[in-house]
């Protein structure tokens, strides 16, 4: 890259290096300008592709026996965003690793395969939610919102969480190879999931409900998942309005 802009910059002034110094002047200004708009949308570019969640409040939040007592689904969704820090405990509480040290996580799996893994569907794009390093991976920008389920309150609440089975995880090579009972699996292994998203959103004052009436040939294609990416559920999650 350095060499590029070198030789750039050569071609700019050393074939003309007896204008004046006015046209120098101006085509200096130029390149800075150009290196400038250059260097700046690539780093911006960067630095959107990746939302780091500040660290889970694993000390605080809601007595469990009242968060159970709460527990309830809603589908009446204000447009108000989260915090980060609302995002953060949700996602750790959802799937996180409670025990990095061993590679495990806040709900079980079937034979630890942990297969499934959790998409971010917020309002400027589609995130992968990277547990390992507690961030999220911009997938696909844009609002892909209306993608997340065939209730209308879906397309406005500020997150949509989307659990989706990777079925090269669980051992399976070949869409077709995919059976009703490895999916089921899949559904099990969500549902703990999903139980952790229910309770982490009472704790957060939020609410939310997970959802199974989703066009997922739709989705999948929405967040260009691949033919072994398959969508179990969704869960919309916000403030009550
Ligand atoms: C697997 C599953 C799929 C669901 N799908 C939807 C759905 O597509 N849309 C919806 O509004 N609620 C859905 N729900 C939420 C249930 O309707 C809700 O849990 C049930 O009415 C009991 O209410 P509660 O959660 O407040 O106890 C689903 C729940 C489960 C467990």
């Amino acid at each position: 890259m350095k060499r590029r802009n070198l030789n750039l910059k050569s071609l700019f002034f050393n074939n003309h290096s007896q204008k004046s110094k006015d046209v120098h002047d101006r085509f200096s200004g130029m390149f800075a300008t150009f290196m400038l708009i250059f260097v700046s949308t690539f780093f911006g570019a960067k630095a959107q592709t990746s939302i780091e969640l500040p660290a889970p409040d694993k000390k605080g939040g809601m007595p469990l026996m009242q968060a159970l007592n709460q527990r309830h689904s809603s589908r009446n969704f204000s447009s108000k965003e989260v915090t980060l820090q609302q995002l953060s405990n949700l996602c750790w509480a959802a799937w996180g690793f409670n025990r990095p040290e061993d590679g495990k996580r806040t709900a079980p799996s079937s034979m630890n395969k942990q297969e499934i893994e959790l998409y971010v569907v917020l309002k400027d794009g589609a995130y992968y939610y990277n547990a390992r390093e507690h961030r999220l991976d911009l997938i696909k920008k844009g609002d892909l919102r209306s993608y997340c389920g065939r209730q209308a309150f879906v397309a406005k609440a500020p997150v949509n969480f989307i659990y989706v089975a990777n079925m090269k995880k669980a051992g399976v090579n070949k869409p077709e190879d995919i059976t009703p009972e490895i999916l089921m699996t899949s559904y099990a292994n969500t549902g703990f999931i999903a139980q952790n998203t229910y309770l982490a959103s009472v704790s957060e004052g939020l609410v939310c409900v997970v959802r199974g009436s989703i066009d997922k040939t739709a989705l999948e294609k929405a967040l260009e998942l691949s033919p072994l990416h398959k969508v179990i559920l969704g869960h919309t999650i916000g403030y009550e309005k």
